[in-house]
């Protein structure tokens, strides 16, 4: 059984969507929040799953404290979730390949520092694109660069607000793929080649 952290900084929406869904070969062993106010603590503890708050402030080294938690929880598979702070290359020096992301556009567009959260829909609906969506992918150091496992796009629509077209991608792109994603990876069904991530058969 895979031991699975989250990492998560607010609402806790995609945390929610895998705590809801069973996942193959894994389990979710702890949540690990960066604000000690993000809601998904909460949806943590509702579900009996062990929360902890590491706020940047408190570490000089935010990268080193992540890992030696990660390191003492014995986790195998880091899924970031709204998880509002970028790391560092060590992280990905251990965890290789088991750092997955959700970002909510279809990447390349709409990515990397800075664009997060509600400012990334701003951006697409700004730039008029017909199409959004969102995209798991493995954290690499580059920031929203690493290998893509799985993406889903929806219609952006002529009212569509930031807040109305985020929602839609959350419903019917995030909370799917990322549990999907999740689950592959638990089930070792994920192999990475260069930028190609290839799913294998059951
Ligand atoms: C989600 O839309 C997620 O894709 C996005 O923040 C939101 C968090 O919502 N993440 C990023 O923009 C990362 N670059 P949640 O806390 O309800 O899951």
């Amino acid at each position: 059984m895979k031991r699975i952290a989250v990492l998560v900084s607010g609402g806790g929406t995609n945390l929610q969507a895998l705590l809801d869904t069973p996942i193959t070969g894994g389990e979710i062993s702890a949540v690990i929040s960066s604000n000690p106010n993000a809601y998904a603590l909460e949806r943590a503890k509702k579900a009996g799953v062990p929360g902890y708050v590491l706020e940047k402030k408190d570490f000089p080294n935010y990268t080193k404290a992540l890992l030696e938690k990660l390191q003492e929880l014995q986790i195998d598979l880091v899924v970031m979730a709204g998880f509002m702070t970028i790391e560092t290359k060590e992280l990905f020096e251990v965890y290789e390949n088991a750092v997955i992301n959700v970002h909510p556009s279809l990447i390349p567009s709409f990515c990397g520092a800075g664009c997060y959260g509600l400012h990334v829909h701003e951006k697409a609906l700004a730039y008029g694109v017909k199409l959004s969506g969102a995209t798991v992918h493995f954290v690499t150091e580059e920031c929203d660069a690493g290998p893509i496992i799985l993406q889903k796009a929806v219609e952006v629509l002529q009212d569509d607000t930031p807040e109305t077209l985020q929602k839609r991608i959350m419903e019917q792109c995030e909370w799917k793929l990322l549990p999907q994603a999740v689950d592959l990876f638990c089930q070792d069904r994920l192999r990475v080649e260069g930028r190609q991530v290839r799913i294998l058969e059951e």
